[in-house]
Formats: C-alpha cells, sequence, structure tokens
C-alpha cells in the first residue's frame, strides 16, 4: 500500500495578513516532510500524525499549542482529537491550559485510558501521571496574539471574530499496512469565552477516521462545523462511493449552504487519495504521497 500524509495549518481569512501565510506554509511542508520520513521508513500513521501536528502546535505562526489564540480572559485554552481508523479508537482533551503538546495527550487518552474524552483540571492531573511534559501557560502566548488580545479591548463575542486569521492545525495519515489515522489540534477561536470547546476535539466534527472510508481534519468556525458533523459526512460520501476530493467539495458545499458556514477539509481514503477543500480565503496545506516530492498550496 503506498503511504501518503496531508497536513493543514488552519482555514481563514489569510490573505488579511499575507506575511503570516507565507511563514505558516513552510511550517505544513516541514510537517508534512517529517509524517512521510515516518512512514517511509515503515512507520505507522499513528506516529506520523503525531509527529506532523506536534511541529504543526510548535510553530507560534498557527492557532494551536505555541501561537494559540488567547480567550476572552486572556488565557490559552487547547483542544485536540486523535483517532485510529483500525479500531475506531480515539482520544480527545479540551480546555487544557498548559500542555505544550497537546495531540500527544489526546493519544495517550486513546491508548492509556478506559475513557475517551478528558477535559480542564481532569484531563492536565491524567497527562501529569502519563508523563506528558507541561509548560509555563505564557510560553503558548506570542506576543502577536497578546497585541491583538489587547487591541480587542476586551472583546468578548465570539461570533465577532469566527474569520480568524487560520484556525486550528491537523494531519491525516495512510500507512503502508492501510491503516488510517487523524488528528487534529487547536487554541480554538479568538475571544471565546472561557470554556468554550469547539469542533476540533469532537468525534466526527474535528475529525474522524475509518480505514473503511477514511480520515478526515477539519479546521474553520467550530460552531458550525459540528453542526453538520462535517468530518464524519466527509467519511459517509467516501462510503458512499465519492472520492475524497468530491467528498470535501460536497460537505463544504453543505457547511455554506446549510448552516452558512466557513472552513477547511483534508482527507485521506482508504484508496490513498487526497482530498483537500475550504470555502475561506486560505488554508495552507501540504501533503506527500509515497516518497515523492512534497506538494503545497493555500
Ligand atoms: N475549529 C476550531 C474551533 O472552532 O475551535
Amino acid at each position: 500500500m503506498k503511504t501518503a500524509i496531508v497536513v493543514h495549518g488552519g482555514a481563514g481569512a489569510w490573505s488579511e495578513k499575507p506575511d503570516r501565510l507565507s511563514r505558516a506554509l513552510p511550517v505544513c511542508i516541514e510537517a508534512a516532510k517529517a509524517g512521510q520520513a515516518v512512514l517511509v521508513a515503515g512507520g505507522s500513521a499513528m506516529d506520523a500524525v503525531e509527529t506532523a501536528v506536534r511541529i504543526l502546535e510548535d510553530h507560534p505562526v498557527l492557532d494551536a499549542g505555541r501561537g494559540s489564540y488567547p480567550n476572552a480572559d486572556g488565557l490559552v485554552e487547547m483542544d485536540a482529537l486523535m483517532m485510529n481508523g483500525r479500531n475506531l479508537d480515539l482520544g480527545a482533551i479540551a480546555a487544557v491550559q498548559r500542555i505544550q503538546n497537546p495531540i500527544s495527550l489526546a493519544r495517550r487518552v486513546m491508548e492509556y485510558h478506559d475513557h475517551n474524552f478528558l477535559v480542564g483540571n481532569g484531563a492536565e492531573a491524567f497527562a501529569a501521571k502519563a508523563g506528558i511534559p507541561f509548560c509555563d501557560p505564557a510560553d503558548l502566548l506570542t506576543d502577536e496574539n497578546l497585541a491583538h488580545y489587547q487591541a480587542a479591548n476586551g472583546t468578548t463575542n465570539p461570533a465577532a471574530d469566527s474569520g480568524s486569521i487560520g484556525d486550528t492545525v491537523g494531519a491525516v495519515a495512510i500507512d503502508a499496512d492501510g491503516n488510517l489515522v487523524a488528528g487534529t489540534s487547536t487554541g480554538g477561536t479568538r475571544h471565546k469565552l472561557p470554556g468554550r470547546v469547539g469542533d476540533s476535539p469532537l468525534v466526527g466534527s474535528g475529525g474522524y477516521a475509518d480505514n473503511w472510508t477514511a480520515a478526515v481534519s477539519a479546521t474553520g468556525h467550530g460552531e458550525a462545523l459540528m453542526k453538520v458533523v462535517i468530518s464524519k459526512r466527509v467519511c459517509d460520501l467516501v462510503g458512499d462511493g465519492l472520492s475524497a476530493q468530491a467528498a470535501c467539495d460536497a460537505a463544504i458545499q453543505l457547511l455554506a449552504e446549510r448552516v452558512d458556514g466557513t472552513g477547511g477539509l483534508i482527507a485521506v481514503d482508504a484508496r490513498g487519495q487526497i482530498g483537500v477543500a475550504r470555502n475561506t480565503n486560505a488554508m495552507p496545506f501540504a501533503y506527500a504521497i509515497g516518497d515523492e516530492a512534497i506538494v503545497s498550496g493555500h
């Protein structure tokens, strides 16, 4: 089976900050390359997705891990999801504040715990027991995001900022054994109310993976994306016979028509075919099929 990995750096109003987009694209390429190296060396889709998403989380230009947007109180609260298409195992975490790489905590929840979804203090207590590294919350907040927060002067209406420059990161992959995995990680929308959780950690919304159909990661305005359970919808459309690309296009069209939503999707199906779609003005992405050269765009 030919391997494949696709990553995204978030759909949004990137045209407002072209310099930011030009910083984000190389990060996506680096993440896709790192995931490709794992797959080409015979590694699992799970390791490839975690490796890629950690790189995206670590880069301050993207809204996940370091670089997450602060909420209305000026604090970072992060959500993440990881799903294994082989057995439909999943791990999700929400509203964590002190975890440098939330995707690794989501994976740990999936692998070592009887529960699927942990939030807030409980998720961080689990992280401490699981040996997941903590960080100072101040390290997650970039000067750029802090300045934007201060300029907004206490705006607390998340809808007002649903068109963030880019929100969320994600990766999907298929390995040589045909296993599909999806991972999504986010700081959520700018100025969100404390405690607000978006689509990203919600199974079927922020991501989904099923070896029978596809692996999908979503980005965009979470309140809309979750209403149409967009990632599971892509998988179902692939199950109905659509290509990964046609399924992503159809789901984005539905998002717009049914709930007036904006966002983006990446997918890889069980045959290793790729889909990328958005209805925002950009979404940096990169993908690698087998050991072929990286393809990138926005
Ligand atoms: N799509 C990420 C969020 O709305 O939180």
